[in-house]
């Protein structure tokens, strides 16, 4: 399968649990580069349903071996949370799980400012999971954050969580919120950093050595191309790079190591907080959550929905370099018609073959759209593309076409095997 990159090619929530699940029959190795446990990846496996965070959704197959690359934000305990839950569940998690000595770590007082951020900005908010992602990163760039190498230090992890600590509730305190104590912080953190210490490892020297001997490497984005700090709807962000570029700086494996972009896409479109969305609409939202669907997997919110925005996907494959789609939730259109899809925004009289940087302008682009004929009938039984209705392929070929890559994979359902490989 040679080097894969997957990321989502719209806003988050594409179904990339699903794809990266079917990819890793042929994978050795699947690395999160990016993000932290703001992520929820949803597999089905053996009957059962999954919601990974901040573990590769790889861990699930018991000879592939997981890594959390340096790129990855990582709540101590809520990975520990996560390990522990996943072998209550029979999961095996054992020498498959490396940790980057070089990631981040995210800390109380990250996810108490971010709420306090979210709560100061009243309508302008940003919508967050409010776990920490944007202070963690925050101090990153600062140059003051606390790393998975400091955390395996106790004596010069406690030293450096008191300085930030005494600064952090000073903020804290002023934005009139509650502080946090140091001591149960502290004894907190240590408790997590021993659990997580046989798994920490320097994983760039890990991957190299891997690649040398012929492994396969799959590398799972989180998040979607339009939540990138880059090239995303900012400030209504995460932030992280999302896109493909992330892969190699999250993990230290070179861009002339990477063999091929998967881009993962709704047949429709999805954001969870806000932002611009041109081609949210009501009725589309209405029918997917009459039908139980579209709901967060990490936070448990409403999905904000829409018709399918060519004019954002096709702008994903130029950043991405996607070289293959695989578009999910095909199911969700089965009793839609007419069904539109947006192939270009109208902005202060001009047509828009691309967005707009400015948030606000994007937000005010019209959709204009194309119609096209549903096919009413059930999808999720069809194994092959040739199962599918007439009307539902000529709908998948362009949109894949208006997307500018190659249509390789179709879901029509969450498990593995309501999977289309074409
Ligand atoms: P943060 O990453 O928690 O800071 O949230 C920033 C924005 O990214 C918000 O709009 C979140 O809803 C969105 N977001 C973060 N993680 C995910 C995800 O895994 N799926 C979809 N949206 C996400």
């Amino acid at each position: 399968m040679a080097n894969t990159i997957l990321i989502g090619a719209q806003w988050g929530d594409e179904g990339k649990g699903k794809i990266i699940d079917v990819l890793t029959a042929d994978a050795d190795i699947v690395v999160r580069s990016q993000g932290g446990n703001n992520a929820g990846h949803t597999v089905f496996h053996r009957g059962k349903k999954y919601v990974l965070h901040l573990i590769p959704s790889g861990i699930l197959r018991r000879r592939k071996v997981c890594v959390i690359g340096n790129g990855v934000v990582v709540d101590p305990v809520a990975l520990v949370d996560e390990i522990e839950d996943l072998r209550a569940s029979g999961v095996t998690i054992d020498c498959n799980l490396l940790i980057s000595d070089a990631a981040h770590l995210v800390l109380p007082y990250h996810a108490a400012l971010d709420e306090q951020r979210e709560l100061r900005k009243g309508r302008a908010r940003i919508g967050t999971t409010k776990r920490g992602i944007g202070p963690a990163y925050g101090d990153k760039a600062a140059r003051t954050g606390l790393r998975v190498s400091d955390l395996m230090q106790p004596a010069l992890f406690s030293k450096k969580l008191a300085a930030k600590m005494r600064e952090n509730n000073a903020i804290l305190r002023a934005l009139g919120a509650k502080p946090n104590d140091f001591a149960e912080v502290n004894e907190r953190y240590l408790r997590a950093g021993k659990v997580l210490a046989p798994f920490v490892a320097n994983t760039v020297v890990y991957l190299h050595r891997q690649m040398q001997r012929g492994r396969d490497i799959l590398f799972e984005g989180a998040q979607g191309t339009f939540l990138d700090i880059d090239h995303g709807t900012y400030p209504y962000v995460t932030s992280s790079n999302t896109t493909a570029g992330g892969a190699c700086t999250g993990t230290g494996v070179p861009p002339h190591r990477m063999d091929r972009v998967v881009g993962v896409m709704k047949a429709y479109t999805t954001r969870v907080g806000e932002g611009p969305l041109p081609s949210e609409d009501e009725r589309v939202a209405g029918m997917l959550h009459e039908m139980g669907r579209e709901f967060g997997a990490t936070t448990g919110r409403a999905r904000r929905c829409g018709w399918f925005d060519a004019v954002a996907t096709h702008y994903a494959t130029m950043i991405n370099g996607i070289d293959e789609l695989a578009i999910t939730n095909l199911d969700g259109l089965d009793s839609v018609h007419p069904i539109s899809v947006c192939v270009a925004y109208r902005l202060n009289g001009q047509r828009l073959e691309v967005p707009p940087c400015d948030s606000a302008q994007w937000e005010n682009c019209e959709p204009i759209y194309e119609e096209f004929r549903g096919w009413n009938e059930p999808t999720g039984r069809a194994r092959k593309f040739s199962d599918l209705p007439k009307n539902a392929r000529v709908y998948l070929e362009t949109i894949a076409e208006m997307t500018g890559a190659k249509l390789t994979m179709v879901s029509v359902g969450p498990t593995r095997a309501e999977t289309i490989v074409l």
